[in-house]
């Protein structure tokens, strides 16, 4: 299994998950790869290789996200059996998908990528959909063998929702974390009807959330697969690797706190795409 290999060079002991119908075992935390985008492509491939070391087997990054799939591929080239790329490619039509598809695979030096997150918006469904849309570049890219998985990525999770009812998806990355919680509601009951792994983005409000076991184990109490979760050093690699080793279910007086927490929470910052944005009191 992917992961295993590195979780045994570290001394803490990864879980992982399926991740519904792709069959996939991921560590419950996953990389997310938005942040190395920001530190020197050294610092970058130690941070890689060290989640590596401590199970992290999901990597999460896009072509659109800098040099971020560069750093990646150049951390991950000599341990590719280790893990399992996560990477989201924009959706609306052929030519946009053929070229981030194209992208990905060089910037990631390699020839195939475990899931593809097609990366649509509700108005661009029907045309991603359709002849000249992008998903069927990624349906012959997996009849070629290039592409395992297609799941499907927004920030609005209802609509995700009905996308996944047409079948085409096996998993999906949306933002969940206990101020936005959207998810919960109608996306997450639904993809465990339906096989469809889940996966969460945004678990820290993009940093907002500093309690983070607590906000992982509530992604985790709620039916999702794996946590990605932004990294860009060491220290957050450790301690997040260290809270994947320990899956703990909240007690009742944790989620009041959790519900409380939320609340005020939500007086100083504003939800956009699931993550927390201070309100500019100013404004
Ligand atoms: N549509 C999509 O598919 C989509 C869209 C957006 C994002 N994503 C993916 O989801 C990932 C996660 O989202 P995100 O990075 O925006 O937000 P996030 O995971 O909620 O938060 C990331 C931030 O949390 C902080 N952090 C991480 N570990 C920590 C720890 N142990 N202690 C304290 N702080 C910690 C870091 O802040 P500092 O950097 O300040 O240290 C980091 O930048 C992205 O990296 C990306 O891979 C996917």
């Amino acid at each position: 299994m992917a992961g295993v290999k590195g979780s045994q060079k570290g001394v803490i002991k990864m879980e992982y998950r399926v991740l519904g119908k792709t069959g996939l075992k991921v560590s419950v935390v996953g990389f997310g790869g938005i942040p190395i985008a920001k530190v020197s492509e050294d610092e970058a491939v130690e941070v890689v290789r060290r989640a590596m070391d401590l199970g992290i087997n999901l990597f999460h990054t896009s072509p659109t996200y800098g040099d971020s799939a560069t750093k990646i591929g150049r951390a991950i080239r000599d341990r590719r059996e280790e893990c399992i790329l996560n990477v989201k490619i924009f959706g609306v039509s052929r030519e946009r998908t053929q070229k981030g598809l194209e992208s990905a695979l060089k910037m990631l030096q390699t020839d195939r990528i475990e899931i593809v997150q097609f990366r649509i918006t509700p108005e661009q469904f029907e045309q991603g959909l359709g002849k000249e849309g992008g998903l069927n570049v990624l349906l012959k890219a997996q009849e070629e063998g290039i592409i395992e998985h297609i799941g499907i990525t927004d920030h609005d999770p209802n609509f995700v929702a009905e996308a996944i009812k047409t079948g085409y998806f096996s998993n999906v990355v949306v933002p969940f974390n206990y101020v936005y919680n959207e998810a919960r509601e109608k996306l997450i009951p639904l993809a465990l009807e339906l096989g469809v792994g889940v996966a969460a983005m945004k678990p820290l409000g993009r940093g907002a959330l500093t309690n983070v076991a607590e906000a992982l184990n509530y992604i985790w109490e709620h039916g999702a697969s794996t946590a990605i979760v932004g990294m860009k050093s060491i220290r957050e690699v450790e301690e997040n690797a260290s809270i994947g080793s320990k899956v703990q279910p909240l007690t009742p007086k944790q989620k009041r706190r959790l519900k409380s927490l939320a609340e005020t929470l939500l007086r100083k910052y504003k939800i956009k795409s699931g993550a927390l944005i201070p309100i500019d009191e100013r404004a």
